[in-house]
């Protein structure tokens, strides 16, 4: 298996092969997926982003969280957005979902425009973290949610392509990023995943989930 070929699909789907990572990860990132949605604890008529939704399978079970929530969707690859559209497609029409393709970086929303982010297995390829982290700083409304999600780095990991171009994080090193940011972390969870098989290999991971709350600053 070409696990640099893979490390970069995941990075940034593209083509056919794109599309069958995109459903490999479906699977595989089933777990720490339905774990971030639960603790993001949505309300009804809330407004969500989700950043670098992959292919956008579990919208329609975000949406079902409860009444007239409208959730939006971006990914940095064209691919991603075009299947999410496709999966979703009976949805669509509703006004309460919007995919595009934008970059965490450099998005296009007005400021504090939503009530929770989340965004799931996407730090590893933030270029700029500080600048990915003011950006969903900005567009969350005050005292709004943001929940990362991510396998953290261990000695002696066992998926392999995580050694081509990933940028992994232990839960000391995201707390240190966090310092530099108006965020409060409120929560920091570790989960021992179920066991997943790849490259017809078992595999334990384990997932973090840093809930952070977007702090207000008094006007003095
Ligand atoms: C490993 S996949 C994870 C997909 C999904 N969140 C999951 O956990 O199954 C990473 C996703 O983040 C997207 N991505 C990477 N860098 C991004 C960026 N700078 N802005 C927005 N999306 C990005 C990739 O295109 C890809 O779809």
């Amino acid at each position: 298996m070409d696990f640099e070929k893979i490390a970069k699909q995941l990075a940034n789907p593209s083509g056919e092969f794109g599309i069958n990572v995109a459903l490999g990860m479906n699977s595989m990132n089933a777990f720490i997926s339905k774990t971030t949605y639960d603790l993001l604890q949505i309300k009804d008529a809330e407004s969500v982003l989700e950043i670098g939704l992959g292919n956008g399978k579990f919208i329609e079970s975000i949406l079902a969280y409860g009444n007239r929530i409208s959730y939006t969707g971006i990914d940095i690859s064209e691919i991603m957005i075009t299947e999410a559209k496709k999966i979703n497609r009976h949805l669509l029409d509703t006004n309460h979902i919007d995919l595009f393709k934008a970059d965490v970086e450099k998005m296009s929303f007005w400021d504090e425009t939503f009530d929770k982010i989340c965004t799931i297995n996407t730090i590893y390829f933030w270029k700029n973290p500080s600048i990915a982290l003011k950006e969903m700083y900005r567009v969350l409304k005050p005292n709004g949610i943001l929940i990362v999600s991510f396998r953290p780095f261990i000695e002696g990991q066992t998926l392999d392509f995580t050694k081509y171009g990933f940028k992994e994080y232990r839960a000391e090193d995201f707390e240190a990023l966090m310092q530099q940011t108006n965020f409060k972390i409120i929560e920091k969870i570790d989960k021992i995943e179920p066991s997943i098989v790849f490259n017809g290999q078992i595999h334990n991971l384990s997932s973090l989930y840093f809930t952070l709350k977007k702090l207000v600053h008094k006007v003095r």
